[in-house]
């Protein structure tokens, strides 16, 4: 089965055609046509410029997809495209597109929740993957642990109160005038220091309910800052800014893997999956590897392109989920799992 993915939740504009086969997805052609260069300046995506920028991009984006891997949109046998969540513009753009596709040339569909998308991306790692499985899904919009029963049947067990731990790493990021996306130059400096700076302390909950919060973490590096300015410019190059980058993603990552070996237990969990944009960090890579071989768990963690939005893990989402009946579809930027 030949699906086009298509992919335009929030800043990346994305579309892929994966061949679905009896032992997996394959990858037959990928295009991810980036906007970090027109939010860059404003530190954070601008949702009326994404939304306007898709508009531009998303016909290319599919056709290159189709270009590059040698098919035409008669080849294929679906099209799965993101109905959300996400932001309501950007997530048009694509939804729009990927339906009028199928309309035009009378294709089945089916609309894809953004999060089974990051999920079905492990799919590629491993297609084989023992269940049930722990997924922790990270983003710059979300920190959720989920319980899969299988590919499509996600039980969320915990997420954060507050900010994604993506959208720390982007926050930090801009109180050290490292550039957005933060994630990739956070985890470049912290990979280059000699030392880590003082620990960051957990946040702790009063009402006792297990979650994560990443909003605090960022005000302690403000007030860092505060009390040393000369941080806020000093650069990538500075040995200041790489140690409170590598304390940074040291609290990431272990507050992030703390919970999983007691969950994993409870929940009798064969194996983990680590995936969205916050995916690619090097420390939460190593360290999940660690946690994983503790406690005997099966770990997928996609490579870093299938990890960030992309339209594969979209495509690999749709080719497990039943197809829509009519057009009637829309997107919703609020799309909630199992609705
Ligand atoms: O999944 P994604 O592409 O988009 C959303 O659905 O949000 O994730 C983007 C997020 C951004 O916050 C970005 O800073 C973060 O993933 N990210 C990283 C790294 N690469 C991307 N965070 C930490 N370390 C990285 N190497
Ligand atoms: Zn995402």
């Amino acid at each position: 089965m030949l699906v086009l993915g298509v992919e335009s939740s929030c800043d990346d504009c994305s579309a892929a055609v994966v061949k679905e086969t009896a032992s997996g997805p394959i990858l037959k052609s990928l295009v991810r046509r980036s906007q970090d260069a027109l939010h860059g300046p404003f530190g954070g995506v601008v949702p009326e410029l994404a939304a306007r920028e898709h508009l531009l991009q998303v016909r290319g984006t599919i056709q290159e997809a189709l270009d590059k891997a040698g098919v035409g949109p008669a080849d294929l046998d679906r099209i799965a495209v993101t109905r959300g969540p996400g932001l309501v513009g950007s997530l048009l753009c694509g939804f729009s597109a990927g339906k009028a596709l199928a309309w035009r040339e009378g294709k089945p569909w089916v609309g894809v929740h953004h999060l089974l998308g990051h999920l079905n991306a492990a799919r590629f790692k491993d297609p084989d993957l023992p269940f049930p499985a722990l997924a922790l899904l990270v983003s710059g919009g979300h920190t959720h642990l989920y319980l899969a029963k299988d590919w499509t049947s996600l039980e969320l067990l915990r997420k954060t109160r507050d900010d994604a731990a993506g959208e720390a790493y982007d926050k930090a990021a801009r109180v050290l005038g490292l550039g957005y996306p933060g994630g990739p130059p956070v985890d470049d400096c912290a990979r280059r220091a000699a030392k880590a700076a003082e620990p960051f302390t957990p946040p702790r909950f009063r009402d006792g309910q297990p979650a994560w919060s990443f909003s605090g973490l960022k005000t302690a590096l403000k007030l860092r800052v505060e009390k040393n300015p000369r941080l806020a410019t000093a650069g990538a190059e500075d040995a200041e800014v790489q140690a409170l980058c590598r304390s940074l993603q040291e609290a990431i990552a272990a507050w992030l893997l703390k919970p999983i070996p007691d969950i994993a237990r409870e929940q009798g969990a064969k194996s983990l999956i680590l995936s969205g944009g916050v995916a690619c960090n090097s420390e939460l890579r190593e360290r999940a590897a660690l946690v994983a071989e503790r406690e005997g768990l099966v770990l997928a963690i996609p490579e870093p392109k299938f990890c960030t939005d992309n339209g594969a893990m979209i495509a690999a989402a749709g080719a497990k989920l039943p197809l829509e009946a009519g057009f009637g579809l829309n997107a919703d930027s609020d799309l909630r799992l199992g609705a």
